[in-house]
C-alpha cells in the first residue's frame, strides 16, 4: 500500500482527500516538481527546489519549503523506496481550497501539498540502442512554460497525438521551431555540435537540461543554445530528449523519417554516459559524505 504525504502528514493513498473546492481541481492553480533519487541520495535537489521557488514567487504562493527536502526522504524511506536504483517523488502545491474566484482568494488560505513516491526504470540497453520515435504536434501552449505549472492540458493532448501517430513521444512546434518534448527538452545535433533551445518563457527549464549542457561543456562536447527550425530537422544527424525520468533518451525517427543514419548517434552515447557518469559521482559523493559523518 502506498503512502503519500498531505498536508503535513503521511498516510495512505487511500485516506488521503482533497477539498473539492481546491483551486488546484478547478482552476489548475498550483506547481508541481519531480525530484529524482538514486540509491535514495538526490539528484539535482537544489536545483529543483530553487525552480520551484521561483514558480511559486512568481504565483505569490506563500510557502515555507525548508522542511522539503525530509519530507522527501521520510515519503521515500516510508515507501521503501529509500535504497530503489531510482525513484522520484512528485510534489504538488495549490494556492488551496476556497470559494471559486477568478481573483485569488482574500484572507489566509493555507496552500495544499500533496506528494507521492514511485519507483522508475531506466529502458534496457537492448530498447535505449534502438532508439525513440517522436512525431511533430502543434504548441498549444500558454507562454509561460517556464513556470511548472499542473496546467498541463497542451502537453497531454500533443502527447496523445502523437501516441496515436504511432509515436513514443511527441515534440512541440510553435513558429516553425521545435520547442521541446511534452515532458522532455528536445536536442538536435548537426555536425558534431548539440543543439537545444535557450532558456525561455517558451521552454520548461529543465534540470536534466543544464545537468546535460554543463556535462558536455566540462567534456569540450560542442553545444549550442539557440532554437531549432522545424526545417533543419531533416538535416539533423542526431536527435535526443532529456528530463528526470528519460535521462537522456536517444530519437531516431521523426515523423516516419529517420533521423541521420536512424541510429543513435555518437554524440548522444557520449552525453548519456557523461549524465549516467555525473548520476555515479553524485552518489559516491553522498556514500563518502556519510561514511565522514559516521566516523566523526
Ligand atoms: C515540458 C517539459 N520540458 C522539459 C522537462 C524536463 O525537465 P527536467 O529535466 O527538470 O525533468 C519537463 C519535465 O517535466 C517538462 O514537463
Amino acid at each position: 500500500m502506498s503512502t503519500v504525504y498531505l498536508n503535513g502528514d503521511f498516510l495512505p493513498k487511500e485516506e488521503a482527500f482533497i477539498s473539492p473546492d481546491d483551486r488546484g481541481f478547478l482552476l489548475g492553480d498550483g506547481l508541481y516538481e519531480v525530484t529524482p533519487f538514486y540509491e535514495g541520495v538526490p539528484f539535482g535537489f537544489d536545483e529543483h527546489l530553487a525552480r520551484l521557488v521561483r514558480g511559486l514567487r512568481w504565483m505569490r504562493i506563500d510557502f515555507d519549503t525548508s522542511g522539503l527536502e525530509a519530507m522527501h526522504r521520510e515519503l521515500l524511506a516510508r515507501n521503501g523506496l529509500d535504497t530503489a536504483e531510482r525513484a522520484l517523488v512528485y510534489l504538488q502545491i495549490t494556492r488551496g481550497a476556497a470559494p471559486r474566484t477568478h481573483y485569488f482568494p482574500e484572507g489566509d488560505v493555507t496552500p495544499t501539498v500533496y506528494a507521492y513516491a514511485k519507483a522508475w526504470s531506466r529502458p534496457s540497453d537492448e530498447r535505449w540502442n534502438r532508439g525513440f520515435t517522436a512525431a511533430t504536434v502543434p504548441d498549444r501552449r500558454w507562454s509561460r512554460v517556464d513556470i511548472k505549472s499542473i496546467c498541463l492540458l497542451p502537453n497531454a493532448i500533443g502527447f496523445q497525438d502523437a501516441k496515436e501517430r504511432g509515436a513514443d513521444d511527441a515534440i512541440l512546434v510553435r513558429d516553425g521551431v521545435a520547442i521541446e518534448g511534452a515532458h522532455q527538452n528536445f536536442w538536435a545535433v548537426f555536425g558534431g555540435t548539440a543543439v537545444t533551445h535557450p532558456k525561455t518563457n517558451h521552454i520548461l527549464p529543465g534540470i536534466t537540461r543544464d545537468i546535460v549542457l554543463d556535462e558536455a561543456r566540462r567534456a569540450g562536447v560542442a553545444v549550442e543554445e539557440r532554437p531549432i527550425q522545424l526545417e533543419e530537422l531533416t538535416l539533423a544527424d542526431e536527435a535526443f530528449f532529456t528530463g528526470t525520468t528519460g535521462e537522456v533518451r536517444p530519437v531516431v525517427e521523426i515523423d516516419g523519417r529517420p533521423v541521420g543514419n536512424g541510429r543513435v548517434g555518437d554524440v548522444t552515447r557520449r552525453l548519456s554516459d557523461l549524465f549516467l557518469a555525473r548520476v555515479e559521482a553524485t552518489k559516491a559523493t553522498a556514500v563518502a559524505g556519510a561514511a565522514m559523518t559516521q566516523a566523526e
